[in-house]
């Protein structure tokens, strides 16, 4: 079965065609990142005329690129929740026309599902049950995946995303949005014992996370050394920052493993391209014998391949859409 489909949640529009929810034919994506650089992060507005503007071409690439024509595709997927919803509106109504024209099935996908299907495109092998961490801009979750359309949240951020605090740290730092991959770089030439800072303490479930504390620690040190005239080491800080991250991320991800005794362990979301999450998480599986599987790198960020994929499942469960279908900002991944 040959999907096209559609995502524009946030500040990427992309389409892919994803066979048998595995094999990717083709795949593109603008990113509108440098445009939003200018105000230190996404201005919801510029993103939703972005993907107006650009979602038929990118779209007709994709088709292009696979050398198909809309009528050889089986089916229509597009991303209708979670994000920016003048941004899903987009995508949601652009799948809806492509649907009444083709007389294809629409079928609905949810972000976060996507992120994690992103894993059964790098790896083929891999079937649920597992444990997941999801870890983006918009989410932290630990999620016990029981099926491919049955999940059941286990942990959740308090407050800020893991990928959120990345970003807000960064810029406290000086580095362009998004600020992810510039901690990355930079905690690969610091001493991650440099700088002491929190793990901020979660009561209640021992599977949740917070981070605002942590990223606000952050800040306040930058803020308080610039009003000293004192210099930070942006690489120490860097890596001080990213270590603790993914310490906390690690923990707590083990933590889950162990009490739900999953032995198959998944990363997703923007956040799993982190060099130094990979690691850490590499070494803790290995230690207890657990399998660790990561999206390829070109998988982490937003892309519609991951739609593609997620949606096969989705259409084998039933889960059809008709043209009243809407965007929602926010649904949780249990649907
Ligand atoms: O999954 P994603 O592309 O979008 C959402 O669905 O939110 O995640 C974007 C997040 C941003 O916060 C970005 O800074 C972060 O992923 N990110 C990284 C890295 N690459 C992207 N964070 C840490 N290290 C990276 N290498
Ligand atoms: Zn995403």
């Amino acid at each position: 079965m040959k999907i096209l489909a559609i995502e524009s949640s946030c500040d990427e529009t992309a389409a892919a065609i994803v066979e048998d929810g595995r094999k990717v034919l083709a795949s593109v994506i603008h990113s509108q990142v440098a445009e939003h650089q200018k105000y230190g992060g996404v201005v919801p507005e510029i993103a939703s005329r972005r993907h107006a503007e650009n979602i038929v071409g990118i779209t007709e690439q994709v088709l292009a690129d696979a050398d198909m024509t809309l009528s050889e595709v089986d089916a229509i997927a597009v991303t209708y929740a979670p994000g920016l919803i003048g941004a899903l509106l987009v995508g949601v109504n652009f799948a809806k026309g492509l649907s009444l024209a083709s007389g294809k099935p629409l079928i609905p996908v949810h972000h976060i599902r996507g992120h994690i299907a992103a894993n059964y495109i790098t790896h083929p092998e891999l079937k649920p049950p597992f444990l997941c961490l999801v870890a983006s801009g918009g989410h932290s979750h630990i999620i016990e995946v029981k099926d491919y359309t049955d999940f059941r949240v286990i942990g959740r951020t308090r407050d800020d995303a893991a990928g959120e605090a990345f970003d807000k740290a960064a810029r406290s730092m000086g580095f362009n949005y998004p600020g992810g991959i510039y901690i990355d770089k930079a905690a690969q030439l610091g001493n991650p014992n440099a700088y002491k800072l929190p793990t901020p303490r979660v009561e209640g479930s021992p599977y949740d996370f917070s981070f605002s504390g942590l990223k606000t620690a952050v800040i306040n040190l930058v803020h308080n050394a610039n009003q000293k005239g004192e210099a930070i080491d942006n690489n120490d800080l860097a890596a001080s920052f990213q270590y603790t991250v993914c310490k906390i991320l690690t923990d707590k991800l083990m933590l889950a493993a162990e009490h739900t005794t999953y032995k198959n362990i998944v990363v997703a979301g923007g956040v799993s391209a982190n060099s130094g999450l990979r690691t850490a998480l590499e070494a803790a599986c290995s230690s207890r014998g657990y399998r660790l599987y990561l999206p390829e790198l070109s998988l982490c960020g937003d892309n519609a391949a991951m739609i593609g994929a997620q949606a096969y499942y989705e259409h084998q469960n039933g889960n059809v859409a008709n043209l009243s279908l809407n965007g929602c900002a926010s649904v949780p991944i249990s649907g």
